[in-house]
């Protein structure tokens, strides 16, 4: 069953997920969600049977995840009791910017109140919006039940990747986007990653589907490769552009038609039936 997830991200892919999931390769046994933020296009998915591992160097967001699955109740509980207020906004505004044992629920809930209530997700300014945290809540419950069988992890990409690796594992991966390095505090993600991210890729087993912004270096970085473009109203763009439409690729190692081909084989053999 597709469902929301309980937060939003900047850069999150809650409106391309009717782009991204019919592009998912037809078989894969392992699937890994590499750059996880707010997880869309996990959560947009179908569980089926296969191993599932969410992933993000944000120690905050895999603490965020991992005590939405291990500890909802308590997480909701302490969520009770925020306030939307500048001064409580700015005296948990530190947790940013240090790194979170896994396993915090007090740090998960600052965490999660310092991404309702700032500006566009950002954690970094005061949104100064009226919100109510419960309403929140039925979607932390939906969450928990959906990650109980999913592998939360805390490691940079490259490290998962090569851990993850086999001919049956699929990668989605959804970097920070070029020339947008600097939007995501606690990870450090800079220019040369995305050679480093490109030369991981290209020595894979699996099979891998990358989201990237289009512009001339991303597609000059993966010539070669499955390539599909299209555009989206962009929640990083609306930040300082409202209503600002984007130009994405998405790029593969594999057939990017081939469950649309599939369907096609299948209707043409059902007519000849
Ligand atoms: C574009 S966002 C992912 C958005 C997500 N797909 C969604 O739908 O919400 C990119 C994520 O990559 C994470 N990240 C940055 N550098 C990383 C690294 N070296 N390894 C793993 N994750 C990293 C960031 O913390 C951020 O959450």
């Amino acid at each position: 069953m597709t469902i929301n997830s309980f937060m939003s991200w900047i850069g999150g892919k809650k409106s391309s997920r009717s782009i991204i999931l019919p592009r998912f390769p037809l078989y894969y046994e392992k699937y890994i969600e590499v750059f996880g933020g707010g997880g869309w296009i996990l959560f947009a998915k179908p569980p089926r049977n296969d191993f599932e591992v969410f992933n993000d160097a944000n120690s905050n967001i895999s603490n965020l995840f991992y005590c939405v699955r291990e500890h909802s109740a308590e997480l909701r509980e302490r969520l009770c009791y925020v306030l939307n207020s500048r001064e409580d906004f700015e005296r948990i505004r530190h947790i940013v910017n240090e790194k979170a044992e896994i396993g915090d629920v007090k740090r998960a809930a600052e965490f999660y109140q310092l991404i309702r209530y700032s500006y566009a997700s950002s954690c970094d300014s005061f949104g100064g919006k009226p919100h109510s945290m419960r309403s929140n809540f039925p979607l932390i419950e939906q969450a928990s039940r959906r990650l109980q069988k999913v592998v939360i992890e805390n490691k940079d990409f490259e490290k998962l990747i090569c851990a993850q690796d086999s001919e049956v594992s699929f990668f989605y991966c959804d970097p920070p986007y070029y020339s947008t390095e600097s939007y995501y505090s606690n990870v450090g993600f800079n220019r040369a990653d995305h050679e480093r991210l490109r030369n991981t890729l290209g020595s894979i087993a699996g099979k891998f589907l990358l989201s990237y912004n289009d512009c001339p270096e991303i597609r000059e970085l993966y010539r070669g490769y499955e390539m599909y473009g299209y555009e989206r109203l962009n929640n990083m763009v609306q930040r300082f552009d409202g209503g600002g439409m984007f130009g994405e690729l998405l790029i593969a190692n594999y057939d990017l038609n081939e469950r649309k081909r599939a369907n096609t084989q299948m209707t043409l053999f059902e007519l000849e039936e």
